[in-house]
């Protein structure tokens, strides 16, 4: 693999960032750290998107201009993010200048050839989903099946892209790339949905909603948001349909893309066509995730569920991210649903992190002081069906990233960690050494500690803080590669004093009856 190019959708600034964004980006960022543990190219986009009539509408209630709404909220999303760890490599913003600069750019080429045209139009406008609506895609009631609200009637003079000139490409494109949409049981929808599409429109009357960038050709009508939020993927590399950037011509296309199964239409349907249009390669693989509900109940401001990312940190006092990041990586099965609850957070990971993992290295260690003062003897560096099968594991955790399956990539460090931990209480270690059997204990105490190097190399896309401390307890360099993991990480001579023990996780314990809502 010579390059990595990953992306999450961008999200919308008209309100702070609660846990279904922050479930998207830890996911995001957990891929993004295991493919920099296989890859030394690599490259993590985030942002928000900015324009449009929800984020002008709230302005106006707030008293606010849009701008002032967007500086706002997207600092917020900023901050979540750094709180969780989320280390991204550009995070955009659509009113960057250079951005909107690009998709005017953009917005003229295509209409230079001839790809995108004006038209008359009247139809039916989701504000939620910042899309017209065909009757089509209503419920019995008329309603949008994602938003349950009624479309406004809209009647206006509109530019329209050629979206139905690439249909046949586009059908032809998901059926011969298997791979291309992530679950596959997602594809079935996308071609029934591509059979049905029209044009569609790409600019609004700046009358109606006039939060947008202008088309420079047409100063009336502005760039609609999802030609304007999808370019977002290229131009934060520096695209430009002249002369793209070194930055795009190394990541372009994108290796996997993630977003929400809300949005796969605009993802697998509309951009591939702009990208077409653009005569520019498609994305290697959209992966698309569910939602995450709380206490099984859809999170909305209505039933005033909603809940931060920042407010579960600051209830559960925890100075790192790990276990929060820990819990919702591995919340729901590759492309499905999954839920937050109080309860289970607490359990997984006091169960998984404090008890499994943290455990194993503490009791570990305490055992080697407490035996070895604290050393490892040549003798005791022996192969072991441990290590062999922790090595397995990595192939196994490799694979299942390779499907961006995170989940059980989760489940798999989970069960080498319970592999290890069966394998002590069965060696029994105490019983070896009150036998007088001290090389065997030593070797087995050195096959856990070997193991636990790679457990950390394995967990560190989850909890970066708390792999990079079990390594620095066990001497082990966190940063090599995958690939070169072996056996024989921990090395002959003076390991560890009692005093550097630390617990990597402690248990969560305390009760929060009040759940903090934002
Ligand atoms: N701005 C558009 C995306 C443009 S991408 C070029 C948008 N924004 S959003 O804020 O509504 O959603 C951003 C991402 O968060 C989407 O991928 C969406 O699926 C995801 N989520 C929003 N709520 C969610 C949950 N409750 N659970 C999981 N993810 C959800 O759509």
């Amino acid at each position: 693999m010579d390059k990595f190019y990953i992306t999450t959708a961008i999200d919308y600034v008209n309100g702070a960032p609660h846990i279904g964004h922050a479930y998207e980006k830890i996911l995001t960022d957990v891929i993004f750290r295991h493919f920099t543990q296989r890859c030394d190219n690599c490259f993590f986009l985030t942002g928000v998107d900015e324009h449009g009539i929800k984020i002008q509408k709230t302005a106006a209630k707030n008293g606010i201009t849009p701008q002032e709404l967007c500086d706002k909220n997207a600092s917020k999303f900023r901050e979540n993010w750094k709180l969780l760890n989320v280390d991204y490599n550009k995070f955009i913003r659509t009113t960057d200048k250079d951005h909107e600069k690009i998709s005017q750019q953009i917005f003229e080429y295509l209409l230079k050839k001839g790809d995108i045209y004006k038209n008359q139009y009247k139809g039916l406008y989701c504000n939620g989903c910042e899309a017209f609506l065909s009757e089509k895609d209503l419920t019995e009631d008329g309603l949008c099946p994602i938003h349950q609200c009624k479309p406004e009637e809209v009647s206006e003079e509109n530019y329209f892209f050629k979206l139905t000139k690439y249909k046949e490409r586009i059908a032809e494109y998901i059926k011969n790339h298997e791979g291309f949409i992530v679950p596959s049981f997602r594809t079935a929808d996308v071609l029934n949905q591509l059979a049905n599409i029209e044009d569609i429109s790409v600019s609004r009357a700046k009358s109606n909603v006039s939060w947008g960038v202008d088309v420079l050709s047409d100063p009336d009508q502005i760039i609609y948001v999802w030609i304007d939020a999808l370019s977002n993927y290229i131009t934060a590399l520096g695209y430009d349909t002249e002369n793209p950037s070194p930055l795009f011509r190394e990541y372009w296309p994108a290796s996997v893309q993630v977003i929400g199964k809300d949005i796969l239409k605009f993802h697998a349907i509309y951009w591939p066509a702009l990208l077409m249009a653009l005569d520019l390669p498609l994305p290697e693989h959209l992966l698309v995730h569910g939602w995450i509900t709380i206490d099984e109940a859809k999170m909305s401001k209505s039933l005033g569920n909603v809940i931060s990312p920042e407010s579960i940190l600051n209830n559960y006092e925890l100075k790192e991210p790990d276990a929060f990041r820990y819990y919702m990586a591995t919340a729901a099965p590759c492309g499905k649903d999954g839920n937050y609850s109080d309860e289970d957070f607490k359990e997984k990971v006091n169960a998984h992190l404090a008890n499994s993992m943290g455990n194993l290295l503490n009791r570990t260690l305490s055992m080697l002081v407490k035996y070895f003062n604290g050393d490892i003897k040549s003798e005791f560096i022996v192969e072991s069906d441990l290590i062999s099968s922790a090595l397995e594991t990595v192939k196994i955790v490799e694979n299942d990233f390779d499907n961006y399956d995170v989940q059980n990539a989760g489940l798999h460090i989970i069960e080498l960690v319970d592999k290890a931990n069966k394998y002590i209480t069965d060696s029994e270690p105490w019983t070896l050494m009150k036998n007088g059997e001290d090389v065997k204990c030593g070797q087995v105490l050195t096959s856990v500690l070997d193991t636990l190097c790679i457990i950390s190399s394995l967990i560190y896309p989850f909890c970066p803080n708390i792999a990079k401390n079990m390594a620095k307890q066990l001497l082990f360099d966190i940063t090599q590669k995958l690939d070169d993991l072996s056996a024989g990480n921990i090395k002959s001579g003076h390991l560890i004093d009692k005093e550097n023990i630390v617990p990597v996780f402690l248990r969560i314990d305390s009760e929060f009856a009040q759940k903090t809502k934002s």
